[in-house]
């Protein structure tokens, strides 16, 4: 059995097995940030991943992948229906996203919840060498740090959150809040994406664990037998790779595709994108109402402009994502039939997911980058934009609810409830004049540059070996 010193425990690994036609088993990149982020972290660094492989049932052999060990855990379809579909996706999620849409809660969810987040713990148990650093994400595993402290007090653990962390008021809702954070309180460190994060959770354990607190500190009081712990909870913002993404963007071939992209949408004078997982949080709706409105309005008319808009797929069988596809299909729709002419399409709607060069070319094919979530952890999309426009083009328009808002505010930023307010700033991302817009995306390049995801995740490790409780 191989054991190693560094561990990450994520829902995800990597990689998705994705089964073809053939019956043959084909590894695909598996969707969303964290994974954009903790692949580069995790590249050479001789650790082991544990994660779902993305099918039900049985789980494939562990194996090597690029320099990293990746180990499956087994979830069954009903796990899948009840622990990811639903408790982490259908209850936590929508919760931790200011509750854009209802929180569901079924007790049956929460209980296949903590079993999973069981076998994750003994997973890790399983891979962790003596003293091991184990590093546990996201809101899908909240549970795992108590449980693996409970079996191993040898080993040093962190836990990061990829969203945020709602205020006390939204948590309270949760029937299961203070075994949750019990769960979490298993760890020596807890990183979150901005101070307000951090500050929700303190605050949390203070009103449902009757913990003490002291700015980022939070101590729990002694119990039978076991002795009093502090732990640390603070903002690491997380971000990109950047210099290999910019390097992708400076190839010839990225460069010229970029080319063909905007002369397949006829060369148009402005060519404006969204690139989301189909998520209700990411605010496509209120993006797409305001471009309506501005056909509307007649500051906007093809053949001059149109709107790329990427929404790969995600989370397809939950009822608020299968809604929210068919709100988006009926709106570009209507946008299309009433304001695109022969020849020239208001809005291109790709519900597919695309390799990380065809991204890199659509971003510098891009003049305006439209990120504009109701609520985002971070929301690395507007980082790699930034990262890939080494030619100081494009302007960003950035929502106020997202963690980037805390980095890259020298971006066109809107609130994107602000329909009216939405509108004037894609204008003015679309007409401002081009030497200011140059110096908007030097500014963005600087900040994104500074904090790359080497940097991030030092941070979190400097962190997590510093924290208040050491292992014995
Ligand atoms: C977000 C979450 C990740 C998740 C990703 C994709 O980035 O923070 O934990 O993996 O979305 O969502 P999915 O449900 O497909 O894993």
């Amino acid at each position: 059995q191989t054991t190693f010193d560094f561990v990450v425990a994520a829902n995800r690994l990597p990689v998705d097995a994705v089964e073809r036609e053939d019956g043959e088993v084909e590894w695909r990149r598996s969707p969303g940030g964290l994974v954009t982020a903790m692949d580069s972290v995790m590249r050479g660094r001789d650790g082991a991943w544990v994660g779902w492989a993305g099918t039900p049932g049985e789980a494939p052999a562990p194996f090597e992948s690029e320099g990293m060990w990746l180990h499956p855990v087994p979830v069954s379809a009903e796990e899948i229906e009840h622990y990811y579909e639903g408790f982490s996706n259908d209850t936590l999620w929508p919760i931790y996203h200011d509750v854009i849409v209802p929180a569901r809660f079924r007790r049956t969810w929460w209980h296949a919840y903590r079993r999973v987040n069981e076998r994750f713990a003994e997973a890790v148990c399983e891979v962790a060498a003596k003293g091991a650093t184990v590093w546990v994400h996201d809101y899908q595993l909240q549970l795992v740090p108590e449980l693996v402290r409970e079996r191993r007090p040898d080993v040093r653990i962190g836990w990061f959150n990829h969203i945020p962390f709602p205020p006390v008021e939204l948590f309270a809702q949760l029937p299961w809040r203070a075994p949750l954070l019990r769960g979490l309180l298993g760890a020596d460190y807890l990183g979150f994406q901005r101070t307000a994060d951090a500050q929700n959770f303190v605050r949390a354990c203070r009103s449902y664990l009757g913990a003490t607190t002291k700015g980022d500190r939070v101590t729990l009081p002694a119990e039978d037998g076991q002795p009093t712990r502090t732990v640390r909870a603070s903002a690491v913002p997380i971000s990109i790779d950047v210099a290999s993404l910019t390097e992708l963007a400076r190839s010839e071939s990225v460069q010229q595709r970029a080319q063909e992209i905007r002369a397949s949408l006829g060369d148009p004078k402005t060519l404006l994108l969204g690139v989301d997982r189909l998520d209700y949080t990411k605010g496509i709706r209120h993006r797409l109402k305001a471009y309506e409105e501005l056909f509307e309005d007649g500051a906007l008319s093809c053949p001059d402009v149109t709107l790329v808009q990427v929404a790969t797929p995600s989370r397809e069988r939950v009822d608020a994502y299968k809604r929210l596809r068919t709100q988006i299909e009926t709106t570009v729709g209507r946008i299309n039939g009433t304001y695109s002419t022969v020849g020239a399409t208001a809005v291109h709607y790709l519900h597919q997911s695309y390799d990380r060069a065809e991204m890199a070319a659509l971003y510098l094919a891009a003049d305006v980058m439209l990120v504009t979530p109701l609520r985002d952890g971070m929301n690395l999309v507007a980082k790699e934009y930034v990262a890939c426009r080494h030619d100081l083009g494009g302007a960003l328009v950035l929502s106020e609810f997202t963690g980037a808002y805390h980095e890259l505010s020298q971006a066109f930023i809107c609130n994107p409830h602000d329909i009216e307010g939405l509108k004037q700033t894609i204008m003015r991302a679309i007409t401002g004049d081009e030497r200011t817009k140059r110096r908007m995306m030097s500014a963005l390049r600087k900040r994104v540059t500074h904090n790359d995801v080497t940097r991030w995740a030092n941070h979190f490790l400097a962190n997590l070996e510093a924290s208040p409780e050491k292992p014995a």
